[in-house]
């Protein structure tokens, strides 16, 4: 039952996109997936409503005060649990961040996302050096252009990696499908490829981001203390 928390305190960064195309792609395969929508403005509930999603996904609303029995909820359903977070950096982000086996932080470019990326990483810092809670993270890159160049790519990842920050290998591209899904519902795969131009390859990256995530999954995973007491101690 591993908790991923898709985290950037920039608005915009692609934070719920990136949890839709994993939700999707783990459904796909099979898998039991609870989406807990902690942004008021519930991008995901909305998508969710609209007919046609996998009945093996799940989306709650939570808030700062539900989030830790929402996620203790879902750890018993089974699966995964992805978090997608607003942009506020505040307790819920915190307790969100403290829930997580991993914290992905989507990112544009490698600008950090005028630092809202850098904001979160510096959160996972403060909870290794002053609470010894070391949560695995990552950034992805994120609405990346079909026409950046390979070498290009690898430079922004080399100037991250020469910061410490670890980063996913596959970029999330910037395709048509992942915004229209939101508007259409249902799963990525279930699109039309005569009405989504470049779907294939949507769906492609989608599987080997999926790929990639499920690697760095723990095997088990444990259960966490409430990590946002600590920090407010
Ligand atoms: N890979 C992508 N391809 C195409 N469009 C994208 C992609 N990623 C994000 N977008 C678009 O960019 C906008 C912002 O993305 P998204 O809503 O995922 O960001 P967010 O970090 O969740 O934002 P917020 O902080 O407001 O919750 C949306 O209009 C979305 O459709
Ligand atoms: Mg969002």
């Amino acid at each position: 039952m591993p908790v991923l928390t898709f985290a950037n305190t920039k608005g915009g960064a692609g934070k719920t996109t990136a949890a839709l195309i994993l939700a999707c792609e783990l459904a796909g395969r099979g898998n039991r997936v609870t989406i807990l929508d902690a942004d008021p403005r519930g991008w995901i509930s909305r998508w969710h409503a609209v007919a046609g999603a996998s009945s093996l996904i799940s989306v709650a609303p939570v808030t700062e005060e539900t989030i830790e029995a929402l996620t203790a909820k879902a750890r018993k359903r089974g699966g995964y649990i992805l978090i997608d977070l607003p942009s506020s950096h505040d307790a819920l982000l915190a307790k969100a961040v403290g829930l997580a086996d991993h914290v992905l932080i989507p990112v544009q470019g490698c600008a950090m996302d005028a630092h809202g990326g850098a904001e979160v990483l510096e959160l996972l810092k403060e909870l290794d050096v002053s609470c010894g809670v070391t949560i695995p993270h990552s950034v992805v890159l994120t609405r990346v252009n079909a026409a950046v160049t390979t070498r290009a790519l690898q430079a922004a990842k080399d100037l991250l990696a020469s910061r410490g920050i670890a980063t996913l290998s596959t970029p999330i591209a910037e395709r048509a499908a992942y915004r229209d899904v939101f508007d259409k519902g249902g799963l990525l795969q279930a699109m039309n490829p005569a009405e989504v131009s470049n779907l294939s390859k949507a769906l492609h990256n989608a599987a080997q981001l999926t790929d990639e995530i499920v690697a760095l999954m723990p095997q088990k995973a444990a259960p966490r203390k409430p990590v946002a007491k600590k920090i407010a101690a």
